[in-house]
């Protein structure tokens, strides 16, 4: 009698939501504010209206990140799959809308697809379209803050030899160079003994181009961190008055990071939550901030985090970086 043809299993995904529920908002945004020099978290960014701008930002002509990394994932997701290995859980931070992920999960094959993401509903809809691409594919999505330590949940059934962050967008820029290191240390105890890191790192390059990047023609980037303050206005009743605002983003030579700022265009008050803050005129708050390393550089922040250098892909024009590294 013939063989029944083998097909791989369908895939099966599931979603978890670890959000903590409440005051988080407004706390942070009531903290941030009353700093001496005025600062917002900036995961608030990424509301819908937020997710969407971002995408926006992705393809402006400006903003080369990240179609550089998608370049160097289509040329090199083999070389990195074999860099990873077999039967490799994936986790991924900050998943976003997953089209580098899917270079890379068409050719490792992982068992387990671990997405983390802060916006659940881009979360889930990117988790779609992968299960639609990949029926085979086990997700299990998790909507979470990875700024603070979390536990995954366990997927039993399936091999899992290793453990495999990636991390790509170059969103460890997003993190001062001390705080990279104490991210790299969550991970490093998120992946274990003999895990891998696979993370995508923008390179030091001409401030012009950096300034550029930050600051699109179009006004994408400039209203995508002035919808942090219509956020605030929309879920938590501020009234900060847009216009009497500017987007300001510029790369600081010597800090090595693009800083990225709303400035207050007059002295005025804004309210949240029942408090009252004053803005001097020129007075700004810091957004983010975007570091961006050499390969060395990049390299020594790594391996205090507890990785060691394995494999770096970039493109011709050094713009950017793809490192895989392996737990030590
Ligand atoms: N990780 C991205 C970066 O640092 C995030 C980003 C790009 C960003 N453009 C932005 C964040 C504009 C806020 C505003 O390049």
């Amino acid at each position: 009698m013939a063989q029944p043809q083998q097909r791989p299993a369908q895939g099966v995904v599931r979603f978890y939501n670890f959000l903590p529920e409440g005051r988080s908002f407004l706390d942070e945004v009531l903290t941030g504010l009353a700093r001496p020099h005025k600062a917002l978290p900036p995961k608030y960014f990424y509301d819908a209206r937020g997710c969407d701008l971002f995408e926006q930002i992705c393809e402006s002509p400006e903003y080369y990140p990240t179609r550089t990394e998608l370049a160097i994932m289509s040329e090199h997701a083999a070389a990195m799959a074999s860099f990873l290995g077999p039967d490799c859980q994936l986790i991924e931070f900050g998943s976003g809308s997953s089209r580098k992920t899917r270079l890379l999960l068409e050719q490792l094959q992982p068992p387990l697809y671990v997405p983390i993401d802060i916006a659940g509903e881009a979360l889930h809809a990117a988790a779609a379209g992968l299960a639609q691409l990949f029926p085979w594919l086990n997700i299990n999505g998790v909507c979470a803050d990875y700024t603070k330590p979390l536990t995954l949940p366990v997927f039993v059934g399936v091999p899992i030899r290793k453990k495999a962050v990636y991390f790509p967008g170059s969103t460890i820029g997003n993190f001062t160079p001390q705080e990279a290191i104490e991210f790299l240390q969550l991970a490093r105890r998120m992946v274990g003994a003999g895990g891998a890191l696979l993370i995508g790192v923008d390179l030091k390059k001409d401030k012009s181009l950096l300034d550029a990047a930050y600051d699109d023609a179009a006004g994408v980037t400039a209203a995508f961190n002035l919808n942090l303050l219509a956020r605030i206005n929309r879920e938590l009743g501020g009234d900060f008055q847009l216009r009497r605002f500017r987007h300001h983003a510029f790369y600081d030579e010597n800090k090595g990071w693009i800083e990225m700022h709303l400035e207050s265009l007059a002295s005025q008050f804004v309210h949240v939550g029942g408090e009252r803050f004053h803005f001097r005129q020129g007075e700004t708050i810091l957004t983010e901030i975007s570091c961006k390393y050499s390969v060395d550089e990049f390299r020594a922040v790594a391996q205090r985090g507890g990785f060691a250098p394995g494999e770096t892909w970039t493109d011709a024009a050094n713009l950017f970086s793809v490192h895989g590294m392996i737990a030590t």
